[in-house]
């Protein structure tokens, strides 16, 4: 008997396929205030800061393409503090050179990474001292605040103040015993000082209610039960100011020189003074959307929180909590000599493919793991060669010499309902159908997960989906059809034309995540500016019997690679082999 492959036998699906992409209710039309935190000027940007900066443009880029709605993302730099007043002394600057220089280099970083920040904002700006020090008169009119004698353990690296069971103590490079916060370890000091001192202890209640009655105002949803945790725990209240005398480089309270007002209640309000506080931040307050890792999760999910309740205002919508990035296992530090310069990976992995690796591999959930083989296996395996060989096979000019956006026919790929069996299908196969699906649902699946957070879940589902087309395209052998043969030429159009069809969606989801391939992509398609938001998103119109705008339209002219395959440098191969130490 003739054996046929198992896929001849398969039938086409009887269920119907779902219904063709559309916008619901979870379209724009909200504001949105989207935040980075503002970065220390202490030291160089690394990779970790360029992920939370990262995630937050995914977001904001994400959000804009659902249309029109309103949307601001805002990141700069928190340049006050006794971190930073010792990070200028030690490097033999005044802060505000200090400051002036790091900003730059944050400000640099950015925008070489295009994230589409809307407010760069330094702390050092008249707006905010302004805003800082009407949210302090605001705190203190409300009876909130009062002076007392602070005694405890300061973190300098951190800038919080630490409890005795948040300590520890361990030997420094000397061998001597030295206390360290248990969390960071980094060391901490002994301070007995006066400051104001704001009623935290006040707002465990409202904080509490606040939680329970938003589910999932903080997100990964393990970042909400930690923060449940913390309020089962007493809350102290929480030293506000500084005396002058120490730190001087920082915001006066308002009517008493001899207090310079917290660095953390100054970083935090930055998140208003971009909203336009104190004047003009009704239209955008609360719509705010904080981008955190979890290291300072505690000042934006307790402090911050009861900090707007203190002062009247609401909390804000949604905090996004991300983990960390260690290097070979290793958590990144200066005195290991393992920080990684984000500007040397744009060189070395392109800025796409940096950003791609960066949102794909970051888990909010857990902490990740960078080292040079991975970006340069995963970018070469799904940028390079799944996605951008997928795009070079159906538009090589001995494919599809007249360089058009080739027709379908819905008699060599009929709808599923209308048939049966093979025959009756025209030349598409199960795996034809499942693929239709497939992308079909793939925009509001990406959009879901955009939604939860978990942008490296949309991309995996986009790439699923690119191998699931690579398959499509495998399958059916296009480039053995005859274009002499009036029937062959009709279904190697139809087959192309599937497959520009994926790209095209493809190209337009990927937008947030690599917006200079992604624009590559569409540009090679010959797909407009204005044809690439979420509602351009209806998958092949003509096999659910719509016309397509691009059928018979000329592809673009950009001929070249889409991404290029990345080489592992000669001395990395060396290394690898155990040639070199
Ligand atoms: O804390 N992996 O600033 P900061 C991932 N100025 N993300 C990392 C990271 C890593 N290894 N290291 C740092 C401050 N980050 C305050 C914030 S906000 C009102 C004030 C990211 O320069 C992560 O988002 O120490 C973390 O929360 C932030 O950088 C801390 O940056
Ligand atoms: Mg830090």
């Amino acid at each position: 008997m003739l054996s046929l492959p198992a896929r001849c036998l398969l039938r086409p699906p009887r269920r119907p396929l779902p219904a063709p992409f559309r916008w619901g209710s979870s379209g724009p039309g909200r504001r949105w205030l989207l935040s980075t935190p503002i970065f220390y000027v202490n030291g160089p940007p690394h990779i970790g800061h360029l992920y939370s900066a990262l995630l937050a443009d995914a977001l904001h880029r994400h959000r804009g393409l659902l249309g029109p709605g309103p949307g601001r993302l805002a990141t700069g730099t928190d340049e006050h503090g006794l971190k930073i007043q010792q990070a200028a002394a030690a490097a033999g600057t005044s802060p505000s050179e200090l400051c002036a220089h790091v900003s730059g280099l944050f400000r640099d970083l950015f925008s070489r990474a295009a994230v589409s920040f809307t407010d760069f904002i330094r702390t050092t700006e008249p707006r905010h001292h302004r805003a800082v020090q009407c949210f302090w008169a605001a705190l203190q009119g409300r009876g909130l605040l009062y002076k007392d004698f602070y005694e405890g353990w300061y973190c300098t690296p951190d800038e919080c103040f630490l409890t005795q069971g948040q300590i520890t103590e361990r030997p420094d490079a000397q061998g001597r015993p030295c206390k360290v916060s248990l969390e960071s370890g980094h060391q901490v000091h002994w301070t007995k000082e006066e400051n104001y001192m704001f009623k935290l202890s006040e707002f465990q209640e409202p904080l509490r209610k606040w939680l329970q009655g938003n589910r999932h105002v903080i997100s990964p949803e393990p970042f909400y039960q930690v923060v449940l945790r913390w309020l089962e725990e007493d809350l102290p209240d929480l030293s506000v100011s500084r005396e002058r005398s120490r730190l001087q480089w920082g915001i006066p309270v308002p009517g008493d020189s001899t207090q310079t007002i917290y660095v953390w209640v100054d970083a935090l309000v930055n998140y208003l003074t971009v909203a336009g506080y104190p004047d003009a931040h009704h239209a955008w307050w609360p719509a705010a959307h904080h981008v955190v890792g979890k290291d300072i999760l505690k000042f934006h999910a307790i402090y911050w929180p009861a900090l707007l309740m203190a002062v009247g205002l609401d909390p804000p919508e949604q905090i996004y909590v991300h983990s960390h990035w260690t290097v070979h296992g290793q958590k990144m530090s200066k005195s290991l000599g393992n920080v990684v310069d984000p500007v040397a990976c744009f060189k070395q992995y392109t800025v796409d493919g940096f950003r791609y690796f960066l949102l794909r591999q970051g888990v909010p959930e857990r902490d990740c793991d960078y080292y040079e083989e991975k970006v340069i296996k995963l970018v070469n395996s799904e940028l390079a060669d799944a996605l951008g060989g997928l795009l070079n096979r159906c538009t090589a000019p001995s494919i599809n010499p007249s360089g058009i956006y080739p027709h379908f026919s819905e008699s060599c790929f009929r709808k599923s309902s209308d048939h049966m069996d093979v025959e009756a299908s025209g030349r598409a196969l199960a795996e034809d159908y499942e693929l239709v699906a497939s992308v079909d649902r793939l925009p509001l699946q990406v959009t879901d997960y955009f939604e939860h957070f978990q942008i490296y879940k949309a991309l995996e589902s986009v790439v699923a989906c690119v191998r699931q087309t690579n398959g499509f395209f495998q399958r059916h052998t296009p480039w053995k059809l005859c274009r002499d043969n009036p029937a062959e030429k009709c279904w190697l159009n139809t087959v192309l034309h599937v497959t520009l069809e994926c790209l095209r969606i493809y190209g337009i989801l990927l937008q947030p995540v690599i917006p200079a391939t992604a624009d590559k992509l569409l540009s090679r398609l010959g797909i407009k500016l204005e044809e690439r938001a979420f509602t351009d998103l209806t998958f092949l119109p003509r096999y659910h019997g719509k016309p397509c705008p691009f059928e018979g339209r000329r592809l673009g002219p950009d001929t070249g690679a889409l991404f290029p395959r990345l080489e592992t440098p000669r001395r990395r191969q060396l290394e690898i082999k155990g040639l070199r130490p």
